[in-house]
């Protein structure tokens, strides 16, 4: 084991300039925890909001950011049972939600609590989750799942089940919309799929077998588009990154009775155009939820699907542990020219 905990500290928030690398103790176990050695973690849009204080949640000072980890067990706490050194293990992005709806804001890796960008974690043994070391994912993959493997899980599963043979569409081709895309595809849905890039397209129908594609740019009033595609039933569910400056599309798109997940924050309507929400949802019927990431249970359930389907998780590129790396990696994603996920190996 090395002599020290290599971690990154964001000492202010006014970009990733503010990334600060430090040499810390390596912690130990505490009684109910487990030390996990860290493999890979993966970055959010929700990491860059926080660098940059467009976050609008609690934030606390001087943070390890990231959220999302998958590292391996190298102590265990001496209350801790169902844990063997050696295990592969990713823990859930919120310790305090088990299961059921998350209660409050304060619990989130990465936010309001110090993250997963470091050499070493020790955390709760309640909130960790073993993943199959049999499979043949990656690191990197498992790490993803842990926010955005259990928000796409959500909203699929969260509250009315998806069926084999619904139709669920994605905004944009980010990491949220890929996995979501994967995971539904795996189990039998079809899929459509909005960018502002034809180039991003043709490589998701080529790379990840989405049936449908949509240019949001080329193609603003986009619900006409699903219209088309549906023969006029709309889709089953939507993924909505967008929020307030998409909604009005995407009622316009879901079927009777679909499920809307609000997930993301992307493009606002102005004050003046701001849409009728409840007026909308009435006049479809159909569920509007906000998804909170999502509970232990929930990640569970995603680990044991993409684990039994051996489902390749949409990495597109991993950087290295290094001060350059680390800095290189939220660029890369704040640029938006990614499709799936950006993560940093430490192994
Ligand atoms: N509620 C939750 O629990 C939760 C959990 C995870 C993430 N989120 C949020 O969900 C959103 C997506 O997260 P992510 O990690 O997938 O982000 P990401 O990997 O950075 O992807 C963002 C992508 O969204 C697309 N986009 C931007 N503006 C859009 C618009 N007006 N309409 C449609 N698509 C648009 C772009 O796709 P193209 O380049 O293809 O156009 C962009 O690449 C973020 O707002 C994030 O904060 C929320």
């Amino acid at each position: 084991m090395a002599s020290k905990n290599t971690v990154f500290r964001l000492n202010s928030r006014q970009g990733i300039v503010d990334l600060a690398k430090a040499e810390e103790d390596i912690p130990k176990a505490a009684a109910y925890e487990v030390l996990i050695k860290i493999h890979s973690v993966a970055l959010n849009y929700r990491d860059v909001a926080i660098a940059t204080s467009h976050y609008p949640f609690p934030v606390k000072d001087n943070l390890i950011p990231l959220s999302d980890a998958a590292g391996e067990i190298v102590e265990i706490g001496t209350n801790v049972q169902g844990f063997t050194v050696g295990d592969w293990v990713i823990a859930n992005f919120n310790s305090a939600n088990l299961y059921g709806p998350m209660k409050d804001w304060t619990g989130g890796l990465g936010g309001p609590v110090d993250g997963v960008l470091r050499n070493y974690l020790s955390i709760n043994a309640n909130t960790v989750i073993k993943v199959p070391k049999e499979s043949s994912l990656k690191a990197s993959q498992w790490a993803s799942l842990v926010c955005t493997g259990t928000t796409a899980w959500n909203a699929l599963y969260g509250n009315v089940p998806l069926k084999p043979g619904q139709t669920v569409l994605f905004q944009g081709t980010g990491g949220v919309s890929i996995t979501g895309l994967v995971l539904a595809k795996a189990a039998g849905a079809k899929t459509i799929i909005t960018s502002s890039s034809d180039e991003k397209l043709a490589y998701v129908k080529k790379k990840f077998g989405a049936d449908h594609t949509i240019n949001y740019k080329t193609h603003p009033e986009w619900a006409k588009e699903v219209q088309k595609i549906t023969q006029g039933n709309g889709v089953d569910y939507i993924f909505e990154n967008g929020g307030s400056g998409t909604i009005q599309q995407s009622v316009e798109s879901i079927a009777f009775g679909g499920v809307i997940a609000i997930i993301g924050f992307l493009s606002s309507a102005k004050q003046e155009e701001m849409p009728n929400v409840a007026g909308l949802a009435l006049s479809k019927g159909c569920v509007i939820r906000g998804i909170n990431v999502g509970s232990k249970q929930l990640l569970e359930e995603c680990v044991r699907f993409v684990g039994s389907h051996n489902l390749d998780i949409p990495v597109e590129k991993t950087f290295p542990f290094t001060e350059e790396g680390v800095k290189a990696a939220y660029k890369y994603l704040s640029e938006g020219q990614h499709v799936g996920k950006v993560c940093i190996d430490l192994e």
